[in-house]
């Protein structure tokens, strides 16, 4: 089953009672692999100088409730002078690790021991230290040879969740985020780490509901929350899988605020009910904010914490003046895990880069990797071929490049007829050109969830 296919995948639920997020290349693999120098394909460009690192759920037990709740695995390549020098994975080692059978939430008072993250969501870096990221606790740090260091509660003074989806603003350096719980006093936090690593704000935002908020926006002058209403549902939590359904009528919106004064309030703008994981990209024009979005219609329905939707790209455009969000979409195929460059984030941009769905139908369960021209209004994809089923791609910029496009596109590649995997380099400046390098992974890499290129 591809990663865009969960919808139908998941509506076939089992094959020999086992979950779908448990078959194929969703299936968790138990070797922690060390290897050198591996086989390549093509050739690694010389100017790639460091890890390509990528977390997912893999249950240390093989089992979990939800793809979402396996225990974090890393997976990292190290490339230096053309040659891929080393393959690793590593579980993060929470306390799940030592104890993989205890509860991940405690429901009977909803409170929590903010180490007690799966850390498996996604993995960044930022002044000094790899962060492996779970959105309900703090961060897990790790070393560039995936060994896990500890939780890092910045200094002690975070103690409550932090957003797998940081944003790490080009401009001044500072990590971005929120966290979000169950509790009206944590239903959303907002949270500043200065471009030296300290948590130098925590500011409470009230919301009326507790909602499952995966990912947020910044832009040069300010950041924007998605209260979107996938909320907290104590009757699906005790069934032991995703503890939220989708309750439109909670409404909508998006929360706009300014990002430099610590008392600005939020300026809160009604959409249309609808869930997004994970925006493309946001910027300021003026009096307006530009945000682009992979947007499922619905999810997780009637506590089904199944996809039964897929997402599709839209434009929110916000006039702040006006008060109104306009939402438009953008393109008709299923996409997600959307990606820019780490020096536009958050800034005017003209390409942005997602995995999408095939255009035929010779191969449903492939994936592609699509690039949209924000300024055209063109897309472009590579067809990695039938039998090969992509994971999010980074793009990473060639080093002295001024052209937004000059670079790279990477990330792991799943070969069902070889039932193999592979860290694929593409050169983002031509769609649809064959792939410069190709490296054969001594392991199959199971489908995870979202990584980073960290350069030297
Ligand atoms: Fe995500």
């Amino acid at each position: 089953m591809g990663i865009l296919n969960r919808a139908e995948s998941t509506s076939m639920t089992v094959t020999d009672d086992v979950p779908s997020h448990l078959q194929g290349n969703y299936a968790p693999v138990f070797d922690e692999v060390s290897a050198k120098d591996l086989e390549v394909r093509g050739s690694i460009p010389l100017e790639l100088d460091g890890s390509y690192l990528r977390n997912g759920a893999n249950p240390i037990t093989g089992e979990s409730a939800h793809w979402f709740l396996g225990d974090g695995m890393v997976h990292g390549v190290r490339l230096r002078e053309g040659r891929a020098e080393w393959y690793r994975n590593r579980w993060v080692r929470t306390p799940f690790y030592d104890e993989p059978t205890k509860p991940v939430i405690d429901l009977e008072n909803l409170d929590f021991d903010s180490a007690n993250s799966k850390a498996n969501t996604h993995v960044v870096r930022h002044a000094g230290r790899i962060l492996c990221l779970e959105e309900g606790h703090v961060p897990w740090e790790i070393s560039e040879e995936l060994d896990t260091i500890g939780p890092h509660s910045f200094g002690g003074r975070l103690d409550g969740p932090f957003t797998a989806h940081p944003k790490i603003c080009p401009l001044t350096g500072e990590m971005l985020a929120f966290g979000y719980g169950f509790l009206p006093s944590e239903y959303l936090t907002f949270l500043r780490v200065s471009a030296t690593g300290e948590l130098v704000q925590q500011k409470n935002i009230d919301i009326p509901a507790p909602v499952m908020m995966h990912d947020f926006n910044i832009t040069a002058s300010r950041v924007v929350f998605m209260d979107l209403p996938v909320v907290f549902d104590l009757e699906v939590a005790i069934t032991g899988g995703m503890p939220f359904s989708f309750q439109p009528d909670n409404g909508a919106r998006l929360g706009v605020m300014n990002r430099e004064d610590g008392d600005a309030a939020v300026q809160w703008l009604d959409v249309d009910p609808c869930y997004v994981f994970h925006p493309v990209n946001s910027y300021d024009v003026d009096d307006r904010v530009v945000i682009d979005v992979a947007r499922y219609p619905k999810i997780w329905e009637a506590g089904s914490s199944e996809f039964e939707t897929r997402a599709n790209l839209w434009r929110w455009e916000i006039d702040t003046v006006a008060g109104r969000v306009t939402e438009t979409q953008l393109d008709d195929r299923p996409i997600e895990f959307g990606r820019v460059p780490d020096n536009r984030v958050g800034l005017e941009y003209q390409f942005g880069y997602a995995v999408g769905s095939k255009r035929d139908d010779s191969d449903p369960e492939a994936g592609t990797i699509v690039k949209y021209d924000f300024t055209s209004g063109d897309s472009f994809t590579w067809d990695l071929g039938n039998g090969r089923e992509p994971g999010e791609f980074v793009f990473v910029d060639r080093p002295g490049s001024t052209d937004e496009d000059d670079g790279w596109l990477m990330g792991y590649v799943y070969d069902r007829s070889e039932d193999r995997s592979a860290l694929l380099i593409l050169d983002a400046a031509h769609p649809a050109s064959e792939p410069i390098a190709e490296v054969l992974l001594p392991q199959r890499v199971p489908f995870g969830f979202h990584g980073s290129w960290m350069g030297t």
